[in-house]
C-alpha cells in the first residue's frame, strides 16, 4: 500500500504564522503555530519584522510536517503588508508596513487627482490600506528609490517574501497583486499609469502568476504549488466557486467576499473589486469584498492593552455575564474605518457610557461591533449585487464564539452557518496546491469535502434590531473627522 500523503498549507497571518497539514478529505492532520511581534512605533503605525516571520514560518513548517509525506505546499497570507528586501543578501531593508497602518494618510490625500484611475484600473478606493502607498512611503523615508530602480531592492507582499525564501523566485499571485493598487484588474498585469501615479519602479516588482501552479520546490523537494491572499483562500476553502456564493472570515479583521464570476464588478457602495482566484491557465474569478479592519484584534486589544480578559476566549464568558450591551456601543476605528466608509481619519469610540456600564457590557459591545460591521458590508453587498444574502457562511478563529455567531444571525436577520473545518484559509491554499499537483482532480471533489457543522437562526425581533442598528450608526458618526 502506498504511504498516505498530505498537503501542507502555510497561513502567514497578521498575528501569527501557522502550518496546517490536511488529508484528502480536507481534515486537519497537524497544526503548528507561532505568534510574531506587533510593533507600534507611533499611534496609527503597525510594523512587522519580515525576518522574524520567515523564522516562524520555517519553525511551524518543520513542526507540522515532521514525519509526514507531503505531496505539495500551499501559501496563504495576510494581504497588502509590504516587505522590501535586498536582492543580494535576501535581508529586509526596512520594517514591513502592515495593512492596518495609517501612516500614508497624508500621502494618499496628495494622490486625490488619481482617485478615478485607481478605482477603474485597480478596482480599489484611494486609502492607506493597500501596498502601493506603503511602498512609496518606504522608498522615500529610507532613500531606496535609486536602488529599487536598479532592481537591487525588491518589493513583495508576504506571499512573495515566502516564495522568494522557499524557491528563490521573485513571484506573486494575482490575488495578492490585486491588493497593491499597481495591478490592472482587467489585464492582470502591472499598469504603467498606476505605477507612475504612485511613483513605484517596475524593476522592484515580482512577476504575477496564477494562484495555483508549481512555482518551484522547497529545499526538501516539496512542490510549492499555490499562493492566495488569505481572504481569497477562504473563499476557495469554503468552495464558493459559483457567482453569488459568499463567505465571511473572522480573524484579526473580517472580510466578506462574494464570487462575481469572470467579470470584475465595480462597486457603487464602498466595496472592493478583487481577484478571487486563478487556477493554472484558467480564467480569473473575481470577487466583491467588504473589508473590516478590526474585529478579532479588538478582543486582543481588550486582553493586551486593557487587561480586561486574560485570554481571547474569555470574551464570550464575560459578555454572557450580562443580558445586553447596557446601552454601550464600541466602534473600533483603530485603523480608520474600512468598508463601506473608507475614512482613514476616523478613530475609535465607546459611545453611550453611563455609570451602569460594566466590563460585561463592554465585552458584549465588543462582540456586537463585529456583527454590526458585518451588517454594514452585507447591506453594501446586497445593494451592489441586487441580491439579498440568504445565509452567511462564516469561518475563522472567532467563529468558535457561539455568542458571536448568535449575535451575527440576530443582526443580519439570516441564518449563519459554520462548516466542519473552520480553518478555511489554510484549507483554500491546500486545495489550490492540491489541484495544481493532481492531489485532487477537480472542484467537485473539493465541494464534496464541505460539510455544515452548526447553524444559528435569528432570534431577536425586528424592532429591537432596527433600534440597535440606529444606535450603532450614531456611534459610527461619532468616529468621523477625528484626525485633522
Ligand atoms: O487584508 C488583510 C487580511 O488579509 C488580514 O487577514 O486574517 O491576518 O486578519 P488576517
Amino acid at each position: 500500500m502506498p504511504r498516505p500523503h498530505y498537503i501542507a498549507a502555510i497561513d502567514q497571518g497578521t498575528t501569527s504564522s501557522r502550518c496546517i497539514v490536511f488529508d484528502q478529505a480536507g481534515n486537519i492532520v497537524t497544526v503548528a503555530q507561532r505568534e510574531h511581534r506587533q510593533i507600534f512605533p507611533k499611534p496609527g503605525w503597525v510594523e512587522h519584522d519580515a525576518a522574524e516571520i520567515w523564522q516562524a514560518v520555517q519553525t511551524v513548517m518543520a513542526e507540522a510536517t515532521e514525519g509526514l509525506d507531503i505531496a505539495a505546499l500551499g501559501i496563504t497570507n495576510q494581504r497588502e503588508t509590504t516587505v522590501l528586501w535586498d536582492r543580494e543578501t535576501g535581508r529586509p531593508v526596512c520594517p514591513a508596513i502592515v495593512w492596518q497602518d495609517t501612516r500614508t494618510d497624508a500621502l494618499t490625500r496628495t494622490l486625490a487627482e488619481h482617485e478615478g484611475l485607481f478605482k477603474e484600473r485597480a478596482g480599489l478606493p484611494l486609502t492607506t490600506y493597500f501596498s502601493g502607498p506603503k511602498i512609496r512611503w518606504l522608498l522615500d523615508a529610507y532613500e531606496l528609490r535609486e536602488r529599487a530602480e536598479r532592481g537591487e531592492v525588491l518589493f513583495g507582499t508576504m506571499d512573495s517574501w515566502l516564495l522568494w525564501n522557499l524557491t528563490g523566485r521573485h513571484l506573486t499571485d494575482v490575488t495578492n497583486a490585486s491588493r497593491t493598487m499597481l495591478m490592472n484588474i482587467h489585464t492582470l498585469s502591472w499598469d504603467d499609469d498606476l505605477l507612475a501615479a504612485l511613483g513605484v519602479p517596475r524593476a522592484m516588482l515580482p512577476e504575477i502568476r496564477p494562484s495555483a501552479e508549481v512555482y518551484g520546490h522547497t529545499a526538501a523537494g516539496v512542490p510549492v504549488a499555490s499562493a492566495l491572499g488569505d481572504q481569497q483562500a477562504a473563499l476557495f476553502g469554503q468552495t464558493c466557486f459559483e457567482p453569488g456564493e459568499t463567505k465571511s472570515t473572522y480573524g484579526s479583521g473580517s472580510f466578506l467576499l462574494m464570487n462575481t464570476g469572470q467579470e470584475p464588478v465595480v462597486s457603487r457602495h464602498g466595496l472592493l473589486t478583487t481577484v478571487g482566484y486563478q487556477i493554472g491557465d484558467g480564467p480569473a474569478t473575481y470577487a466583491l469584498e467588504g473589508a473590516i479592519a478590526v474585529t478579532g484584534s479588538l478582543v486582543q486589544w481588550l486582553r493586551d492593552n486593557l487587561g480586561l480578559i486574560s485570554s481571547a476566549a474569555e470574551i464570550e464568558t464575560l459578555a454572557k455575564s450580562v443580558d445586553d450591551n447596557g446601552g454601550c456601543y464600541f466602534v473600533p476605528a483603530f485603523s480608520g474605518l474600512f468598508a463601506p466608509h473608507w475614512r482613514s481619519d476616523a478613530r475609535g469610540v465607546i459611545a453611550g457610557l453611563t455609570g451602569f456600564v460594566t466590563k460585561g457590557h463592554i465585552a458584549r459591545a465588543v462582540l456586537e461591533a463585529t456583527a454590526w460591521q458585518t451588517r454594514e458590508v452585507v447591506d453594501a453587498m446586497n445593494a451592489d449585487s441586487g441580491l439579498d444574502l440568504t445565509t452567511l457562511r462564516a469561518d475563522g478563529g472567532m467563529t468558535a464564539d457561539n455568542l458571536l455567531m448568535q449575535t451575527l444571525a440576530d443582526v443580519l436577520a439570516v441564518p449563519v452557518i459554520r462548516p466542519m473545518v473552520a480553518e478555511t484559509t489554510a484549507l483554500g491554499a491546500a486545495y489550490a496546491a492540491g489541484l495544481a499537483t493532481g492531489y485532487w482532480p477537480d472542484l467537485d471533489s473539493l465541494r464534496a469535502n464541505w460539510h455544515k457543522a452548526s447553524e444559528w437562526r435569528p432570534e431577536i425581533d425586528d424592532q429591537v434590531r432596527a433600534r440597535e442598528y440606529r444606535n450603532w450608526k450614531k456611534a459610527v458618526a461619532r468616529t468621523l473627522d477625528w484626525v485633522e
